[in-house]
């Protein structure tokens, strides 16, 4: 979606809070015994009550209405009866739709007491997304984006999956242009058109480097190579010319 009007940006506003409240009301859930199916219970009881609806539902048939991925998992994990445990990485993912519009937003919680490693790994994947927000402007290039995260990535010996980008979003959940690299790319030379709205959405590594397929029986959920902790982190933007406003901060 490239927003051309007020009202268009006002439902972005609109269904980028919902995500967020969603998002940041199962994070609030979430505490050793509760399980995903539950922790997805509230995201969907909040997409209910704003009117919203599921966008992985809605777009892919996946099954739940927003992505849970515990520990080695990286994305796409399927709610149901895990219990969470002290010390466990949960990513929660939720993207949904109000009125047409969609807006998709994602974050990695530490359940205390972990890891302290891992701590950092939550705490600097945030700071990788942000690099990756400062680097939006319209009339700039997509490619700075990718470019800061993996500056960012290096410098603290990171790695970045780089099979699992950024997107266009607004009219569907996965929109125009396409995917987005959040890793240097040099193939990448598309310039960000004014009021364009996508994803800045990082996958930050212990040493992965692609997602894939973790479980036989399961198209869904994704782990990294070698089962290497990854975080994730993502906010829907709008590129203007001053800078990303973000819509699903809150
Ligand atoms: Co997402
Ligand atoms: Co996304």
């Amino acid at each position: 979606m490239t927003i051309t009007s007020e009202e268009q940006l006002e439902s972005l506003k609109r269904i980028g809070h919902v995500c967020a409240v969603a998002r940041d009301a199962m994070a609030a859930a979430l505490t050793p015994g509760i399980t995903t199916q539950e922790l997805d219970d509230i995201g969907r009881r909040i997409l209910d009550q704003h009117g919203a609806r599921s966008a992985p539902e809605l777009t892919y048939d996946f099954p739940g209405a927003t992505c849970i991925s515990v520990n080695d998992e990286v994305a796409h994990g399927i709610p149901g009866p895990r219990v969470i445990a002290a010390g466990d990485l949960v990513n929660i993912d939720v993207s949904a739709e109000l009125d047409g519009v969609f807006a998709d937003t994602g974050a990695s919680y530490l359940v205390p007491e972990g890891n302290p490693r891992l701590a950092t790994l939550c705490r600097d994947g945030k700071r990788a997304m942000w690099e990756g927000i400062r680097a939006v402007k319209s009339g700039g290039q997509l490619a700075d984006i990718g470019t800061a995260i993996g500056r960012f990535a290096k410098k603290n010996r990171y790695t970045l999956i780089t099979n699992l980008a950024s997107h266009g979003v607004g009219d569907s959940l996965h929109d125009e242009p396409g995917e987005i690299p959040t890793w240097p790319d040099r193939s990448e030379r598309r310039r960000i058109a004014d009021g364009l709205v996508f994803t800045v959405e990082p996958f930050l590594s212990l040493g992965g480097t692609l997602a894939e397929q973790k479980y036989a029986d399961d198209q869904w959920t994704l782990a990294a190579d070698g089962d290497a902790y990854t975080v994730q982190y993502e906010h829907t933007v709008v590129a203007t010319r001053r800078g990303a406003v973000v819509v699903t901060a809150a």
